[in-house]
């Protein structure tokens, strides 16, 4: 088979700026080897996340020019509308300025004390917003999408036993929607089945519980159902997509990822009376219904993102991208998340660096090597981000993750290039001391300094 090249050809380009061994040095002793602290300038190959950070592409460059700014019933809106409706089937469509945003209106409206809300695993935004309502967040992703080394073509899927058992067990009226991310991003990217879907959608029809959808991956999940499912492999990802949304009652979308915008949500909706309270909250804190959280030249730059996403040349070369960074890491020794999941790839820094104790850090040690080595940034998802607790996390992960349309092949080569030199050394690496730890949310501006290895404290 050939190579499955880029589906495009470059027609702006953003130059990347070198830095020196002796610079990145400097760099990250500012940054307090926190790379959320690093200037993006001085960041080479940006693999800190995939959300908001792809390119668009011409015609949604030219859409932007036709954005119409009205304030009420601006044409922008019905065009991104019929975009929406045409792909998923929803009544009501309420555009918000990014993923969380509706995620904080929908748990506004059914969130709570004493809910429970499950989820196959819940990103942490919307952990956050369920818990900041007062509602609990519980993760029932299935046995194997709990161990990184297992492979499951969906290990993303939920555990239906385990749904049935926290609804017995909490009670019906507790749960007000069950809700599914797919992909799975706390769990690697990982994609769930259209069998197991409606194997939820069953259990909640039997109790009378909304379905929800996390569906800011959307496309991609439909992706791995085409390549993996029994029955799906000659239907169109549009099908596929429409099927998935058929199954659910309600969804919230980052359009930052699948939506290819740098920024952009949507809250979608079946229930008219619960569409109504969602649209008062909509105009408390975003902006009326017809623009939400955007300008007129965001919805038509989202309509025309969501038009390209479903294409499949487009979406067999992101896939293959993907799978191509973990098999050239996995050949190089590393252990990660497996099977490579659609949108990052997760490196088990735990493994990788086992001289390093959870206490220090190993995936933030990984991660400042990357940097290091050669001006990369991932980000840990370990004990940095989830640890401070009783216990640590149960996996010291680094992920790297791919914007969508900006790096080309070669930028992967020289980042697998890259990963090979730190590989070599990863016994080597010193572990990291925490000097400054936030209450909340502290990945973002913990500071860390450099354990010195005990050879070099002694020399
Ligand atoms: N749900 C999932 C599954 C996500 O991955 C994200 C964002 C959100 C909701 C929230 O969307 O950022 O538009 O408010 N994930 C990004 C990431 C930040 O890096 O994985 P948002």
């Amino acid at each position: 088979m050939r190579t499955i090249i880029e589906p495009f050809r470059i027609k702006t380009v953003e130059p990347l700026r070198m830095t020196t061994h002796e610079e990145r040095e400097r760099i990250l002793k500012d940054a307090h080897y926190n790379p959320f602290k690093i200037p993006a300038r001085d960041v080479l190959i940006d693999l800190l996340t995939d959300s908001g950070t792809g390119a668009m592409s011409s015609l949604q460059w030219a859409a932007m020019m036709r954005g119409d700014e009205s304030y009420a019933g601006a044409d922008s809106f019905y065009e991104f509308e019929s975009v929406v409706q045409d792909l998923t089937g929803f009544e009501h469509i309420l555009p918000t300025h990014q993923g969380r945003a509706a995620e904080r209106i929908l748990f506004e409206l059914v969130g709570g004390d004493g809910k429970v809300v499950p989820n196959n695993n819940h990103f942490d935004t919307t952990r956050a917003n369920i818990e900041h309502s007062g509602a609990r967040a519980v993760d029932l992703v299935i046995e194997e999408g709990r161990h990184p080394e297992i492979r499951h073509p969906f290990k993303g899927n939920m555990d239906i036993e385990a749904l049935e058992a926290l609804i017995d067990e909490v009670g019906v009226a507790n749960v007000p929607i069950v809700m599914v991310t797919i992909t799975d991003n706390s769990d690697g990217g990982q994609p769930v089945s259209l069998e197991n879907l409606r194997a939820v959608r069953a259990v909640c029809d039997r109790h009378g519980i909304p379905l929800f959808l996390d569906a800011c991956r959307f496309a991609e999940n439909a992706w791995f159902i085409k390549m993996r499912e029994d029955g799906q492999a000659e239907r169109t990802v549009k099908e596929i997509v429409r099927d998935t949304f058929a199954l659910a009652d309600g969804a919230t979308i980052s359009a930052k990822k699948d939506g290819l915008v740098n920024i952009g949500g949507i809250l979608l909706l079946r229930d008219e009376a619960l569409a109504e309270r969602a649209d008062a909250l909509l105009i408390l804190t975003e902006g009326y219904v017809t623009y939400g959280g955007l300008a007129g030249r965001d919805l038509e730059a989202m309509a025309q993102g969501l038009r390209e996403v479903v294409d499949e040349d487009y979406l067999s070369y992101r896939i293959r991208s993907t799978a191509y960074l973990g098999e050239k890491l996995m050949e190089i020794g590393y252990p990660i998340v497996e099977p490579p999941g659609g949108h990052a790839i997760y490196i088990d820094a735990g493994r990788t660096c086992d001289h390093i104790p959870p206490e220090q850090f190993p995936g933030q040690a990984l991660v400042c090597a990357l940097y290091m080595e050669a001006g990369i940034r991932g980000v840990e998802i370990g004990s940095v981000m989830f640890g401070g607790g009783e216990e640590p996390p149960a996996l010291e992960l680094v992920r790297l993750a791919i914007p969508r349309r900006v790096y080309t092949q070669s930028h992967i080569d020289y980042v697998i290039e890259a990963s090979a030199a730190v590989f070599e050394r990863r016994h080597e690496l010193p572990g990291l001391r925490m000097t400054n730890a936030p209450p909340v949310l502290r990945h973002f501006t913990a500071r860390f300094d450099v354990i010195p290895r005990v050879a070099e404290a002694a020399g």
